[in-house]
């Protein structure tokens, strides 16, 4: 339930019988008198609204096939006194447009968002998912490792894929800049962390790691110097490798509060092209404004391109800010490629679309040069509106997802030291991967193999994130209270033998 006032209104969301033909109702009453002026039903099935409905009651139907959301607060923003005086309004409208606009975003954003419970999660179910998670191995191993959550999607997004499903509408997509999918991103960016770009310098590709390779391909020749900061997300190593370039580890060094960035050792490197990550995976730091502008000053100094993967930075908890490394001025968005998506956020891997931010037109036409154009192949049409369904309309949910992350991510913190004080653990400031030395442990083969073997639990193998990795391995802890208690109880009972 939802309550907001305007003037001399409240305006209350609540959802009525949902999945069951019904959704979401909107209500509008007079504060002094609590009389009820309109009332909006946008049901799945028979969708309606009422003016004066504690009074002569007319109701008119809604078109079941439109999203009677989105008509609903265009209506209300576009005539709510004309709607007022039909329903016999007596008050005065006392409320600016700006206070309209507001009110209208808080109903909408709880009308789309129903409520959510996310350690309401079944193994049963989450065993018989098909993504890789749940695929890759055994049912009686506890799966921890690749980077995709186990809590249920955001209504908004539920909703545009049902919508799809119920109306066969699984065709090809228009051309993903016809969507609105480049505007969506612009305004979230604009929103969220005050970076203004243009959807004119964005590219909608399919996922991240294309995006890489394509950099690779567009700003670098076979032999050149990739800079990668490791331990790092695999893909990255395999990017560089499989691309003919030469890789340039510029390890981040463990300190007593965390990860750090070996600044010398960064210029020293021998490289074209630095190959970014922020939130960096899988150790979860957030670079900070100061260390963003050490790298931009060595990037301007070295004419580095930088390609920054920032598909955690939805992802941050408090006291920490995402800064996209391009924001920092016009002369490093000059050199930089921004690469991000909704799929990490928003879990939604599985539909396959991302989009590439290019700082300057010289980098957006080398990068469309460098490999034939059907060669990315297209995007589903069921991610590009997934996508947009997740900027424009999921954050109450993205919100309620990072808050349940940050008290895993606490409930870890708390655990690992009580009972398994020999693991070094450095809380992520971003996102839902532990990142756990267990050197000390002097475990038999990897710590991933030992736990695998001895504790029926998948984890992501160090080995795989860069050298000197062995004695590591990475915990994902996006899921219930219930299961993450599950993963540690197996840790504990494996070590106890
Ligand atoms: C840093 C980073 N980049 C990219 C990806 C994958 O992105 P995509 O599926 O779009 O290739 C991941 C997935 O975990 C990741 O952690």
């Amino acid at each position: 339930m939802w309550e907001g006032s305007l003037g001399a209104l409240r305006f209350h969301v609540e959802h009525r019988r949902a999945g069951a033909g019904g959704g979401p109702t909107l209500r509008v009453h007079q504060i002094d008198s609590s009389r009820e002026l309109l009332r909006f039903d946008c049901f799945d099935e028979r969708p309606h609204f009422h003016v004066d409905p504690s009074g002569r009651g007319e109701l008119t139907a809604l078109d079941p096939l439109a999203d009677n959301v989105a008509w609903t607060v265009a209506e209300l923003a576009r005539d709510l006194a004309g709607y007022l005086e039909k329903a016999a309004f007596a008050g005065a409208a006392t409320w600016s447009p700006d206070e309209l606009a507001a009110t209208l975003r808080g109903a909408e954003d709880a009308m789309r968002n129903p409520p959510v419970d996310l350690d309401d999660l079944s193994l049963d179910v989450l065993k018989s998912r098909k993504s890789e998670k749940w695929e890759q191995y055994p049912s009686e191993i506890l799966p921890a490792w690749v980077a995709e959550m186990d809590y249920p999607l955001a209504e908004p997004i539920r909703r545009v894929l049902q919508r799809a499903v119920d109306r066969d509408d699984v065709g090809y997509p228009i051309a993903p800049h016809e969507t609105g999918i480049r505007e969506a991103f612009a305004e979230r960016m604009a929103d969220r962390v005050g970076w203004h770009v243009s959807p004119g310098d964005i590219q909608v590709i399919t996922d991240i790691v294309q995006g890489i390779v394509w950099s690779l391909s567009a700003y670098s020749e076979p032999g050149q110097g990739v800079i990668v900061q490791t331990p790092i997300y695999p893909p990255f190593l395999g990017a560089v490798r499989d691309t003919g370039r030469r890789l340039v580890e510029n390890r981040l060094v463990a300190g007593d509060d965390g990860f750090e960035i070996d600044f010398d050792g960064l210029g020293g490197a021998d490289a074209r092209i630095l190959l970014f990550c922020n939130p960096h995976n899988p150790t979860g730091r957030v670079f900070s404004r100061s260390e963003l502008e050490r790298i931009a000053e060595l990037a301007g100094a070295r004419d580095w391109v930088v390609v920054s993967d920032e598909i955690h930075s939805d992802l941050v908890f408090p006291g920490h800010e995402f800064i996209p490394f391009a924001s920092l001025g016009p002369e490093v968005a000059a050199r930089t490629v921004t690469l991000t998506s909704a799929t990490k956020a928003f879990n939604i891997p599985g539909l396959r679309c991302a989009i590439a931010h290019f700082g300057s037109r010289e980098l957006r036409q080398r990068y469309l040069a460098a490999l034939p154009r059907h060669a990315g192949g297209g995007i589903g049409l069921l991610g590009l509106y997934a996508t947009i369904a997740a900027w424009r309309h999921s954050q109450p949910w993205l919100d309620r997802v990072v808050a349940h992350l940050d008290a895993n991510r606490a409930t870890l913190a708390r655990e690992l030291a009580a009972r398994f004080p020999g693991v070094v653990f450095h809380p992520p400031q971003a996102t839902f991967l532990a990142w756990l030395d267990f050197t000390a442990l002097d475990l038999p083969g990897s710590p991933a193999r030992f736990f695998y073997e001895h504790a029926k639990l998948a984890l992501s193998d160090g080995r795989l994130f860069g050298s000197d990795c062995e004695g590591y391995a990475r915990l994902n802890f996006a899921t219930s209270v219930s299961i993450l208690a599950q993963l540690l109880d197996r840790m504990e009972s494996a070590l106890a033998r």
